[in-house]
């Protein structure tokens, strides 16, 4: 698909949905609330990039800095997943989209560890588009857990060169293309340990609208600034 300028859209969009919190707050709500129309949002932004033909899209939903929140609000996300992924793995069976996560699981609940698996095995098969679930993931955490593997497997008497290619095939989901455009939202003009080893070449979009604001029309918006931007990975214009 291309647009006018013959520049393709993107292969992969990730997103760090910002802004639950405040958009709760102007209403008077608690966070959580601002949470819940989150997923609302999440459900609109998978129609929207499935519907633009995107083949991965990665939304960015609970950082392996979010533990630090107050209890009730890092229990109420917990309750949010398990709701999500429980109802929604079928539709999206059903739209052929697959489900897949990056992040380390230990830290969560064992049911919810469960119905993850579920939904990654149920939806194993599609094809149309890949949805990436980042759960307590972090950057610098996925780049250690890949400095661990390579050593394990370095140990284990594999002879390894370590090189940028041998770093990918440890990172989390090393068959996914590096994001070619990172979404914030909310005004924040930051990476806040997302996608870090992947980012390096990634067009970034900032808009001030709040996550739960965010329709599939300012998603459009997003991949139509892309689209006129002009890539040179380092390299001159060519
Ligand atoms: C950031 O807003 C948002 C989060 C830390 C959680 C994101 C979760 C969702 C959008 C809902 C659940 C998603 C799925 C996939 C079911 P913030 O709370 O930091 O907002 P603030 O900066 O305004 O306080």
């Amino acid at each position: 698909l291309k647009n006018y300028d013959e520049r393709p859209i993107p292969s992969h969009v990730a997103i760090i949905m910002d802004g639950n919190g405040r958009w709760a707050k102007k209403r008077h709500l608690p966070r959580l609330m601002g949470h819940k129309a989150g997923v609302n949002a999440v459900e609109n932004i998978v129609r929207a990039a499935k519907e633009t033909k995107i083949p991965f899209l990665s939304l960015y939903a609970f950082s392996s800095e979010n533990w630090n929140r107050p209890k009730e609000e890092v229990s109420g996300l917990i309750s949010l997943f398990r709701l999500y992924f429980r109802n929604k793995a079928r539709e999206l069976k059903e739209n052929d989209v697959r489900i897949r996560f990056a992040g380390r699981r230990d830290l969560f609940p064992q049911d919810l560890v469960d119905i993850m698996k579920d939904a990654e095995e149920s939806t194993g098969d599609c094809r149309t588009m890949q949805l990436i679930l980042c759960l307590n993931y972090g950057g610098r955490q996925e780049i250690v857990d890949a400095i661990k593997g390579i050593t394990r497997e370095s140990l284990s008497g594999k002879d390894l060169e370590i090189n940028e290619n041998t770093v990918r095939q440890f990172l989390y989901l090393p068959d996914v293309p590096d994001p070619d455009l990172i979404i914030r939202t909310s005004g924040e003009l930051r990476l806040s340990n997302f996608w870090l080893w992947q980012a390096s070449y990634s067009e970034f979009y900032f808009t001030d609208v709040l996550w739960p604001d965010f329709t599939g029309e300012e998603f459009q918006k997003a991949i139509q600034s892309y689209t006129k931007r002009d890539r040179r990975y380092g390299s001159v214009k060519t």
